[in-house]
């Protein structure tokens, strides 16, 4: 097949929600449409339970298995899908945010009954940031959820994006009885877990067709026409152009759990989705069809065996081919690496490659080369930009409980902050080392595995901060100034970059009335453009 073939048949995207909203159903439906699974529950060991927040070693052999689930692709209808899996976990969030810099659109689930959620706030964000084309699915029509105009609105004021409903629903809960494809003008009827196909189309060309009183009761028909009517003279035809820059997303309401309403979208999916994108590098832009390969690892995962220090960094082809055994170049160590035995994720199992093209996802064993952000190429010398590190929301000292493991702890607090378990500061003038995370289990992971892996057993005090700024002025005195009086909040982060710990909003917001010539980045992005 041509390389352009290649890269214009792969999507590479990410299925994004709050816990629970239904993305690990939604990915199983995925998967058995793309033939990948045979059986329903065949990814449900990947999602970390809810209930087991407390016991981390169980969340972390659940994570190890989902290795093998990292990264699913699969083939549809002659798509080559490659969908990245994010954890469900909130104190995971971070390893989500990253995920997405190596998307190049999202599929964001939403509960018909809880509506926008905390984390789907959060992530949304990070897309908006990113401009990545968003479609919504509205989960759980079976369920007695909100009203369907309500939702739209709630949703499109709480995530500042414009929506685009591409199927409308017909009641929902008990009384759920289908959808309409405004779309393609066809009924689809509401039947709990029947593997969906063409026959169950009802073609409606025109809406004031009696076959709808047929179907849905006089009653409801005639509230589907009037909604249809109101959609449609709100939202006229989509624009695609409007969702590959990020300002419409299209909706479909469904229930994943039945497998209802989801191949329409994955129909629609695989025709607007974008295809591999050019991405923006610390010298220029790089595109797909070029020649040479370029690539970043934007995930890094460790083998819990203390026996086996190998870990496996997730590099998402950019531009070029990725070929096995072929010398590379590693930007940030200036030196050329090969690779015996990249692995892909066809379908279940590991598969070793000989080659991937832009939009795949390579797996690499890695003996501590690798840092989350690292770049290989052909010998340029750039790295991609927008794979920023975020404002940690808890903070701890690490005091080392073992003088003589002093270089062991050093090393480990290094490794486990590249694969991106969590951020490292170190106190300005001071030598106080503060991890930050985003949720209390990776203190347990980071405790455990710097005893288990480097034999360093460190005490973890909390500290009463609530955000890492990272501080920018044009004006180095300020700076200056700033680190004088602030001085037991200024911390510089691993690569010697500034960062103002606030101990709460209050104090944040003060700061930056009393400092106007001082800028407060919220990610580390901006050290890198
Ligand atoms: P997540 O990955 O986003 O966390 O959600 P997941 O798919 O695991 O779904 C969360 C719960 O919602 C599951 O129930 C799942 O069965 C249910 N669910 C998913 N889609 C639908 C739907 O369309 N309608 C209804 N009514 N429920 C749905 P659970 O009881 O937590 O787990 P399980 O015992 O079913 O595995």
């Amino acid at each position: 097949m041509k390389y352009n073939t290649e890269i214009s048949r792969r999507r590479t995207f990410a299925i994004i929600s709050h816990p629970d909203a239904g993305k690990t159903t939604l990915t199983e439906k995925f998967l058995l449409f793309g033939g990948a699974i045979q059986t329903a529950g065949a990814v449900k060991s990947n999602k970390i339970k809810k209930y087991a927040t407390s016991d981390f070693m169980d969340i972390e052999r659940q994570r190890g298995i989902s290795v093998a689930t990292s990264v699913m692709s699969f083939e549809y209808k002659n798509v080559l899908i490659n969908l990245l899996d994010t954890p469900g976990h909130k104190d995971f969030a971070e390893d989500t945010y990253r995920t997405l810099t190596a998307v190049d659109s999202v599929i964001l689930v939403i509960d018909s009954v809880n509506g926008v959620e905390e984390q789907t706030r959060r992530l949304m964000e990070v897309c908006r940031m990113r401009e990545t084309p968003v479609i919504v699915f509205i989960n759980k029509m079976d369920r007695d959820g909100k009203n369907r105009f309500d939702l739209i609105e709630e949703i499109e004021k709480e995530l500042k994006i414009s929506l685009h409903p591409m199927t409308w629903p017909i009641n929902s809960g008990k009384d759920f009885k289908g959808v309409y494809n405004l779309h393609s003008k066809n009924l689809v009827l509401f039947a709990a877990n029947t593997k969906a196909s063409d026959d169950d189309l009802i073609l409606v060309d025109d809406i004031s067709s009696t076959i709808l009183d047929q179907k849905l009761g006089e009653n409801d028909a005639k509230v589907m026409r009037e909604d249809v009517e109101l959609v449609d003279g709100v939202h006229g035809q989509l624009l695609i152009k409007d969702y590959l820059s990020g300002k419409v997303a299209p909706v479909f309401f469904g229930s994943a759990i039945n497998n209802f309403g989801v191949r329409e979208m994955l129909d629609t999916f695989i025709q607007i989705a974008p295809i591999p994108q050019c991405r923006e590098t610390s010298t220029r832009e790089v595109c797909p069809a070029e020649e040479k390969l370029s690539g970043f690892v934007f995930k890094i995962h460790a083998n819990l065996d203390p026996r086996h220090r190998d870990r496996i960094a997730f590099l998402r082809v950019c531009s070029g081919r990725f070929e096995r055994n072929k010398y590379f170049h590693h930007v940030r160590l200036d030196k050329d690496v090969r690779f015996s035995n990249p692995y892909t994720f066809l379908a279940r199992d590991k598969d070793i490659i000989e080659q991937a093209f832009p939009g795949d996802v390579v797996g690499l064993f890695d003996t501590g080369n690798f840092k989350i952000g690292d770049t290989l190429t052909e010998g340029e010398d750039f790295f991609f930009t927008g794979i920023p590190s975020f404002s940690p929301e808890i903070f701890k000292e690490v005091t080392n409980k073992d003088p003589m493991r002093t270089k062991q702890l050093e090393k480990g607090l290094l490794q486990l902050t590249d694969e991106g378990v969590a951020q490292l500061f170190t106190q300005f003038s001071g030598n106080k080392k503060i991890i930050g995370c985003v949720g209390e289990l990776q203190f347990e992971v980071i405790q455990y595995r710097l005893l288990h892996e480097y034999g360093a057993s460190v005490q973890l005090n909390a500290l009463p901060f609530y955000k890492a700024c990272w501080i920018t002025s044009s004006n180095m005195g300020k700076i200056e100034e700033f680190i004088r009086f602030k001085h037991a909040n200024i911390a510089e982060d691993k690569d010697g970059h500034l960062v103002y710990l606030a101990q709460s909003e209050w104090f944040l917001n003060t700061e930056k009335n009393n400092n106007p010539e001082i800028e407060f980045h919220f990610t580390s992005e901006i050290h890198k453009s």
